[in-house]
């Protein structure tokens, strides 16, 4: 039984020399129990200590479910593997957003909405004027998600569920308009605009490649690819970034703006840049022959070099989108005509060597997504810059979702963590002349 919602309730005992107190404990559907610690403060005077919240549950939620341990994903209780394998993107996003996956008519009406959102303001390339050529398209990105909310006050006022379903809409047929802006502005290209005769991933790919004096026409396997790509980074529980748009959007700052911290949060090289690390320590490896040098340094205490696309702070297994991803990696090499690439040589030669290796086992540090989707995105033609910008489009719904499940619950307060402070004690202001 629920214990927050019903009877039996359960509860954990906290003593502290001889004083103790008791705290409900709630359990979800799956997973692990949390202990309510929200009056402990109330209580006892005392404030927990988790940097990292590497046991904290920050909200209840029912959009994304992980367990670590034994390697599995479900958005909405479905797994990964089927929605990567059988779905669409459009259809993962109709379900993190309204909780069930669409009938044909509620599809085909979510699919038009997107599609007739994608346009941004014509006023936004001016903004793109803006940058430097050389910008990291990230930079690009956080700039002008933010921008967003001063273009589109109409679906800003959080309190309306309808204006909230709009600037949803918004964020997930913008993104990836912004995003190819970005690329083509960093190459001199002109902007294309979105097709509305084209599927999602067909249109983005359309948006980034295609050039004005020539025919386009979107390439099937490759479309796929990303829309499994988008699929497979579409949510993922209570990370960073979904954190930080959580957090942003608790004071009620307005969705755009909350997406626009989400993207400097997914910049860092351990959350979102990661494949793009994974990539170069690929080419800096070079060779299989020189995978013992690397698996050394990686378990060396003393250098700080980490093996990138491997561990995970939830998986301490194989990450199911791993899996999907390296299946993708060799339908796009196939597709794009690489027969033989010195990347993926090196990539499949660690992931083998440190599977088998005491250190790698002992510390369950397994490959994650991002280990076999930088090979890939470069085989599709996207330069590096634009890892993390493809992961903020899929992301973008995760992020929104988890945003709306926020403001509709009630129990929602502004996020304010406490801390152990460890600093100088009360003393006076010393006056310039008499300091050492
Ligand atoms: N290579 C070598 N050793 C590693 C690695 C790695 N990639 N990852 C973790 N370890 C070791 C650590 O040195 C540590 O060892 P210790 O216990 O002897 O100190 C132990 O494993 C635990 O590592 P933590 O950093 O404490 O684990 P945490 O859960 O905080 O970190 C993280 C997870 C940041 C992802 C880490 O594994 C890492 O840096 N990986 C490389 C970067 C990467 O691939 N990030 C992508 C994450 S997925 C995503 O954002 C989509």
């Amino acid at each position: 039984m629920d214990a927050k919602t019903g009877s039996n309730i359960k509860t954990a005992t906290l003593s502290v020399g001889d004083q103790s107190w008791s705290f409900p404990v709630y359990e979800g559907t799956v997973g692990p129990s949390v202990i309510d610690i929200s009056k402990l403060y109330g209580q006892t005077g005392m404030f927990t200590y988790d940097p990292g919240f590497t046991s904290t549950a920050s909200c209840e939620s029912k959009i994304t479910y992980i367990d670590g341990e034994e390697g599995v994903l479900l958005y909405r209780g479905y797994p990964i593997e089927q929605l990567a394998e059988r779905g669409d993107f459009l259809e993962t996003c109709y379900l993190l957003l309204y909780g069930d996956l669409p009938n044909a008519a509620q599809k085909q009406d979510f699919v038009k909405r997107v599609t007739y959102h994608t346009m941004v303001h014509e006023q936004m390339s001016r903004f793109f004027q803006g940058f430097r050529r050389d910008a990291h398209p990230m930079a690009i990105m956080t700039g002008c998600v933010g921008a967003l909310s001063a273009f589109y006050h109409d679906s800003t006022d959080i309190s309306d569920p309808h204006q909230r379903m709009v600037a949803s809409i918004r964020m997930i047929a913008k993104m990836p308009t912004l995003a190819a802006m970005a690329y083509k502005y960093s190459v001199g290209q002109p902007f294309m605009y979105p097709k509305n005769n084209l599927d999602y991933s067909s249109n983005f790919l359309q948006m980034c490649f295609a050039v004005p004096c020539e025919e386009y026409k979107p390439n099937p396997v490759l479309a796929r690819a990303m829309d499994r790509i988008f699929i497979l980074h579409a949510d993922h529980e209570q990370n960073a970034s979904t954190s930080t748009v959580r957090l942003a959007g608790s004071s009620g700052a307005n969705p755009f703006a909350c997406i626009a911290a989400g993207c400097a949060s997914l910049w860092g090289p351990a959350h979102g840049g990661a494949n793009e690390a994974a990539l170069k320590m690929l080419a800096e490896i070079g060779t299989p022959d020189r995978i013992p040098e690397f698996i050394k340094r990686a378990k060396d205490p003393k250098d700080p070099f980490r093996l990138m696309g491997f561990g995970h702070r939830v998986y301490k297994n194989y990450d199911p989108r791993a899996k999907i991803m390296q299946r993708t990696c060799h339908e796009v090499l196939q597709e794009v005509g690489i027969t033989h690439d010195p990347l993926l040589e090196v990539a499949m030669e660690l992931e083998r060597v440190a599977l088998n290796d005491e250190y790698f086992i002992e510390k369950k540090l397994y490959p994650n997504v991002d280990y076999y989707s930088g090979i890939t995105l470069k085989a599709m033609g996207f330069p590096t810059s634009m890892f993390t910008v493809l992961f903020a489009v899929a992301r973008t719904v995760g992020w929104i979702a988890q945003w709306k499940e926020m403001i509709e619950d009630p129990s929602q307060k502004i996020g304010r963590p406490r801390q152990l402070y460890t600093g100088a004690t009360r003393r006076d202001y010393v006056p310039m002349e008499s300091r050492k």
